[in-house]
C-alpha cells in the first residue's frame, strides 16, 4: 500500500466495533466509521477519521461506502431483546449490503466479527444462522475473508460484576464451563496485525483472551475484586429453557438469545488465546470507575 491504509470499521457505534476503531487507529490506519446516527460515535471521535452516514440495512445510503478502502471489518449484529428488526435483515441483510459495496469498490480484505463455535451452536440456536449464512456468502463472493469467532467478551463479563456488586454471586448450572474472555481492544489489534502482514486470509479463527475461568471462578474473581465473599448460588438451567419457549411466540429475538446464552454456557467457550489484556484488571477498573472502555 503505497498510502495509510484505510479501514472501514461497520458496527463502530457498538461495543466491538468502537474497539475496533480505536485499536486500529492507534495502530496507523484511517478509520472510516459507519454510523446511521454519528452521535453514537462520541465517545470515539477522536479515532474516527471519517465519518460515512448510512444505514446498513438501506442499502440506497451507502453509495461510496468502501471507495478507498483497503479492508473492511464488520461488527454489525443484532443484540436487542426487542422483537424487531429480525437477524435476517441485520446480521445476514445489513452485512451482505456492505460485502456488495466492498466488492464494487474492489476491497482486497473482508473481517467479520462472529461467534465462537456458531457453526455447531446454530443448530440449536436458531438465532446464530443467519450469521452464519452470512459467513458462507462471504467466503464464497472472491474478496479475501477473515472470519473471526472470540469467546464472550469482557462487556458480558462485566454484567457478572455488576450482579456480584449487588450481592447477587450466582452461576448457570455446577458452574464448571470454562471460558477465556477477550477484550474487544485484542480483537483491534489481531486485525490490525492481519492487515499490515497480510495474514489470517480466507480463514476462520476462533480465539478468546489470555486467561481461561470456569464460570464459578469469574464470579468469585468479582467478589474478590469487590472485598466481599458470599456463597455463589447455581440456578439450573430449565427457567432459561422455559422463559425463552414462552417467548417464542411473540418475540423471536428475546427467545432466541435466551436460548444463545442458555446455550453457550453449557459447554466450555475456549478459544486460542489472544491479547494482554486481563479480566482481573477490567474488574479492578469496574470496581475504580475507571473503565472507559466498554460503556
Ligand atoms: N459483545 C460480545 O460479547 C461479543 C462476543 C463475541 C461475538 N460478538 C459478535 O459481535 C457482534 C457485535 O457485538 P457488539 O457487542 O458490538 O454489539 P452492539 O454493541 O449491540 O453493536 C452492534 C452494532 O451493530 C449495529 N446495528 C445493530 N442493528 C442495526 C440495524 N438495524 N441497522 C444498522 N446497524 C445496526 C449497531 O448500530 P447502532 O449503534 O446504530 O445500533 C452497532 O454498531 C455481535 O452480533 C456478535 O455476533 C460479540
Amino acid at each position: 500500500m503505497d498510502h495509510d491504509p484505510r479501514v472501514l470499521v461497520a458496527g463502530a457505534t457498538g461495543y466491538i466495533g468502537r474497539n475496533l476503531a480505536v485499536a486500529l487507529h492507534e495502530a496507523g490506519f484511517r478509520v472510516r466509521a459507519l454510523a446511521r446516527d454519528p452521535r453514537r460515535l462520541e465517545p470515539i471521535r477522536d479515532a474516527c477519521d471519517e465519518v460515512f452516514v448510512g444505514a446498513a440495512t438501506r442499502p440506497e445510503t451507502l453509495t461510496g461506502l468502501c471507495d478507498g478502502v483497503d479492508a473492511v471489518v464488520s461488527s454489525i449484529g443484532l443484540r436487542t431483546l426487542r422483537a424487531k428488526p429480525t437477524p435476517e435483515q441485520v446480521d445476514l441483510g445489513a452485512n451482505l449490503n456492505i460485502l456488495d459495496r466492498a466488492r464494487q469498490a474492489g476491497v482486497g480484505r473482508f473481517f467479520f466479527v462472529s461467534v465462537l463455535h456458531a457453526a455447531e451452536l446454530a443448530q440449536r440456536v436458531p438465532i446464530l444462522r443467519p450469521r452464519e449464512e452470512f459467513t458462507r456468502r462471504l467466503v464464497d463472493s472472491g474478496t479475501g475473508w477473515t472470519v473471526l469467532r472470540p469467546t464472550g467478551a469482557f462487556n458480558d463479563m462485566g454484567e457478572i460484576f455488576r450482579l456480584a456488586g449487588r450481592g447477587a454471586g450466582m452461576v448457570f448450572g455446577d458452574g464448571h464451563h470454562r471460558i477465556n474472555p477477550v477484550h474487544p481492544r485484542d480483537i483491534g489489534d489481531l486485525v490490525a496485525a492481519s492487515i499490515r502482514d497480510d495474514t489470517r486470509r480466507d480463514t476462520e479463527f476462533g480465539f478468546g483472551g489470555p486467561d481461561t475461568y470456569t464460570a464459578a471462578e469469574i464470579v468469585e474473581l468479582a467478589q474478590q475484586v469487590l472485598g466481599r465473599r458470599r456463597r455463589v448460588l447455581h440456578i439450573p438451567f430449565w427457567p432459561v429453557r422455559a422463559l425463552a419457549a414462552a417467548l417464542r411466540p411473540v418475540n423471536r429475538n428475546a427467545a432466541g438469545f435466551l436460548t444463545f446464552f442458555g446455550e453457550s454456557l453449557r459447554r466450555d467457550m475456549v478459544g486460542a488465546p489472544i491479547g494482554h489484556r486481563r479480566l482481573a484488571d477490567y474488574f479492578a477498573a469496574l470496581a475504580a470507575g475507571t473503565d472507559t472502555e466498554s460503556r
